[in-house]
């Protein structure tokens, strides 16, 4: 039974408020919860609620999402007993009553969904990625993709393409996973303000990736390549594979060509881009290769590179079971980014892998580029045995809270094999 639910205005990792809910349930078990909150926002997303109040927090104040919670959801919920999260789920998806969450804010009812999660999880006497794990699946530990390189609206530098990750598939277990990750990091730190001159290394972009005076997408591949050798990884899916995050919503003009380092490209330019750099990287994954409605595009794509590349939806799915299960049917993308506060509720999230498990598609639970302490999102990963994770850099504390968090895990619980699974 829920006695206590409250929220209050906290900050994120780039200056802007975000909510802070806590629950408390009868016998005193209480869970926290901080909302993470993105810059590249796919048009399907649950609607974030803002106050546009310019006298406040440059008017990204959610003192409006948080009265809603304190008073509208409190009173719905409070005494009230739910079997399970889906029920409790359900029951905040109605209570908004649109398709959107934009009456209530999605950033207030994921808020109000985690924060339960966690609580019924204490109560329970268990951690919260065993309290998330589905019945019929194997909860693991998956292969953080950190990201060494920002660019897009991530970053204030000339780099189109939004992320460049290295994901250590070749790792034995978690605590190597990571230590690859930050040895890497680390030596291309001292790439971009050394010998390669001074690249812009002290200025980081908001996924904590550094983000260099770099353009051009193949230069940035060459270096993460050299990197990972020099650092005494093997380049690839068998050691350190490389993953992008292009964001080409973001790169996409009127016209419907895209702007890559100056050249703007047809959809049919950027699949040659992305088939000459798959041949000549180890790049294994590219999340939003093209933009969510050139749906022509990504079914060719999909056709072209999906039986080597994954091919990662983010934009385009919105982490929506119904949108992923159309683009099944269409033959579009073979993977989808997990972002629960674009969908509204942890069940929804937990849905939306459902149903990418189902389709033999991949499944890569992530933070936003706006983040707080919160943790949760680990703990997801590991209990939907999903296989494939992203918090940012193995930098800034927003950020390795998530990785630190898989340490912990994975150092408590030998059980947990390490990998990506399906
Ligand atoms: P976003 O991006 O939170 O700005 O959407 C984060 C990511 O996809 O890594």
């Amino acid at each position: 039974r829920i006695t206590v639910l409250r929220a209050d205005e906290i900050l994120d990792s780039r200056a802007r408020p975000t909510l802070s809910v806590t629950v408390g349930l009868a016998g005193g078990a209480v869970g926290h919860a901080g909302v993470p909150s993105g810059t590249s926002l796919g048009r399907r997303e649950a609607v974030e609620l803002r106050d546009h109040d310019p006298t406040r927090f440059l008017g990204q104040g959610v003192s409006l999402a948080i009265s809603h919670v304190n008073g509208e959801i409190a009173d719905a919920l409070h005494g009230r007993d739910f079997t399970d999260q889906a029920s409790l789920d359900q029951a905040l998806i109605d209570l908004d009553g649109t398709p959107d969450m934009s009456r209530l804010g999605a950033n207030a009812l994921i808020g109000v969904s985690m924060a339960v999660a966690r609580a019924a999880a204490a109560r329970w006497g268990r951690p919260l990625w065993e309290y998330l794990a589905p019945e019929s699946v194997t909860p693991a530990l998956p292969v953080p993709h950190f990201t060494v390189v920002d660019g897009g609206l991530h970053a204030a530098n000339p780099l189109d393409l939004q992320g460049f990750m290295i994901a250590p598939f070749g790792a034995r277990n978690m605590t190597q996973a990571v230590r690859a990750g930050a040895e890497i990091y680390g030596r291309l730190g001292r790439h971009l303000a050394g010998a390669e001159g001074s690249h812009g290394v002290a200025r980081l972009g908001d996924e904590g990736g550094f983000a260099p005076d770099l353009s051009g997408p193949e230069e940035i591949l060459r270096l993460l390549v050299r990197t990972i050798h020099e650092a005494g990884y093997q380049p690839g899916r068998d050691g350190v594979a490389i993953a992008l995050d292009v964001a080409a919503d973001a790169i996409r003009r009127p016209d419907g060509r895209y702007l890559v380092n100056g050249e703007k490209l047809t959809s049919e330019d950027l699949i040659a881009r992305y088939r000459q750099i798959t041949a000549d990287f180890p790049v294994y994954s590219i999340e939003d290769p093209l933009a969510e409605d050139d749906r022509t595009g990504w079914a060719q794509l999909t056709r072209e590179l999906g039986g080597r590349v994954r091919l990662v939806g983010d934009d385009l799915f919105a982490t929506n079971p119904a949108l992923i299960g159309r683009a099944v049917d269409e033959g579009i993308a073979n993977a989808a980014v997990i972002k629960p506060n674009q969908v509204g509720t942890v069940t929804e999230a937990l849905r939306a892998i459902a149903v990418c498990r189902h389709a033999g598609y991949g499944a890569m639970v992530a933070h936003r580029s706006g983040e707080t302490e919160d943790t949760f999102i680990a703990d997801l990963a590991v209990g939907s045995g999903c296989g494939l994770f992203k918090a940012g850099a193995p930098a800034r504390g927003e950020r390795v809270a998530k990785y630190n968090r898989l340490t912990h895990i994975a150092c408590r619980h030998s059980e947990l094999d390490y990998g990506p699974g399906q």
